[in-house]
């Protein structure tokens, strides 16, 4: 089984690469290897390819010069950084220890040490890397206006008050049309196009500053107020930006554009689940096949995707269960009850349905949602709320 670990090593001699490589790979974690000539683009590398740990080669000519090296453990204040050379001096290796060097591996390394490393540096990420930390939900709409923004800005909220130990995201990646900020009454920091326009120097402190934080506990990150091209934006954008947000989240509920382009489709594949929000007209469900076959195309699993039958109305409905299912092809459905009244007046007061209309089907029906995703993240189904649940030791 993989470590889901991801070892980058800065290298300056093809036998150096080899002999990590073989070793880490044979450790079953991921390696990048990326030669120390790229200088100026080596952070953002390290980011892109989601390094937990960079070993850097030191110049080991005539007298050992570690700057190199120490100018990348400023610039990766978030990362651990090993330094390699093939006969350290107790010089080089005090000075790196000082400026923050995680160890010092000598060259040819020795399997072992690499073992022992890895082992260390899996446990400071705790059990499962990627178990907890950093899940993405997509919400997208089939159609403009089937209910995208007001699913995503209620589960969002719900799943930030239900467990106040998980850390909730709300990010409008809509950049020309979005609306999270006319759904949630907050004083508004920045928006995503700060964030996604200096993307390669993006960490942690500063996305946290950007984020403005709501009511319900969720800290969340409008688009901007103005139709912003969709070519302001690249795929390595996106793919740092996605790194700093798990990094910084447990759970990043994303309202995304309805459009199909190199970045969408980065975030569209890094998803964990995606739900796809549609109502019951032919119209809207030929839009959805298209997006199913899209997504088919560009290899997203459909266990990954769930359809959300929003305005859902027992009546009056010209399209059945069977004509969606026969259509999409998708076992995850779930629905949401219409209810005009509800949406509008908790749009109207800036606030999530979960308070303005706690006891309304609609709100139920999204709460169950939220739940679902609570339970997959935490592997435990949740007591009901209330007193019992409170007498049994909860909260
Ligand atoms: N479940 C629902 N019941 C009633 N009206 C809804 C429901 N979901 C959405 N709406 C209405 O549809 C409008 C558009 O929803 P929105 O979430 O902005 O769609 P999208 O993001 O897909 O464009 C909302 O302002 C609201 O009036
Ligand atoms: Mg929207």
């Amino acid at each position: 089984m993989s470590t889901g670990l991801v070892i980058g090593l800065i290298y300056r001699n093809e036998t150096t690469k080899a002999q990590f490589g073989q070793i880490v790979t044979g450790l079953k974690a991921g390696f990048v290897a990326l030669p120390y000539t790229l200088n100026g683009s080596l952070v953002t590398k390290v980011h892109e390819s989601g390094c937990h740990a960079v070993i850097v080669e030191g110049n080991d000519e005539g007298e050992q010069d570690s700057s190199h090296i120490e100018a990348l453990i400023s610039e990766l204040p978030d990362i651990p950084v090993y330094a390699a050379f093939r006969e350290p001096g107790v010089d080089v290796i005090r000075r790196l220890m000082r400026v923050g060097a995680r160890d010092v591996i000598p060259i040819p390394p020795s399997e072992e040490d690499l073992k022992r490393e890895l082992s260390r540096l899996k446990t400071g990420l705790g059990p499962d890397v990627d178990a907890r930390k950093g899940r993405i939900i997509s919400v997208i709409n089939s159609k403009s206006g089937s209910g995208a923004t007001t699913i995503a800005v209620n589960i969002a909220c719900d799943i930030a008050a239900m467990d106040e130990d998980l850390k909730v995201a709300l990010i409008d990646l809509d950049i020309q049309f979005g609306s999270v900020s006319l759904y949630l009454d907050v004083k508004w920091q920045a928006n995503v196009m700060d964030a996604l326009g200096q993307a390669s120097r993006l960490d942690k402190t500063m996305f946290n500053a950007m984020m403005s934080r709501h009511d319900s506990g969720l800290y969340a990150l409008p688009a901007p107020n103005k139709i912003t091209r969709l070519d302001r934006v690249s795929s390595a954008d996106v793919k740092k930006f996605l790194d700093v947000v798990k990094q910084t989240f447990d759970v990043v509920v994303l309202d995304l554009p309805k459009a199909i382009n190199d970045w969408n489709e980065e975030i569209l594949k890094a998803s964990d689940s995606i739900y796809v929000v549609i109502q019951r007209s032919l119209a809207v469900l030929r839009d959805a096949r298209l997006l199913m076959s899209y997504f088919h195309s560009v290899g997203i699993d459909d266990s990954d995707i769930t359809i959300v039958d929003n305005r859902y109305r027992s009546k009056h409905s010209t399209v059945t269960d069977k004509q969606i299912y026969d259509t999409l092809k998708i076992e995850n459905m779930v629905r949401i009850a219409n209810d005009y009244d509800a949406v509008m007046g908790s749009q109207d007061h800036g606030m999530p349905l979960s308070k303005h209309a706690k006891h309304s089907r609609i709100s139920k029906d999204i709460h169950q949602i939220s739940e679902n995703i609570l339970e997959e993240l935490t592997g435990e189904k949740r007591e009901q709320a209330g007193l019992l649940g409170r007498l049994i030791g909860r909260h």
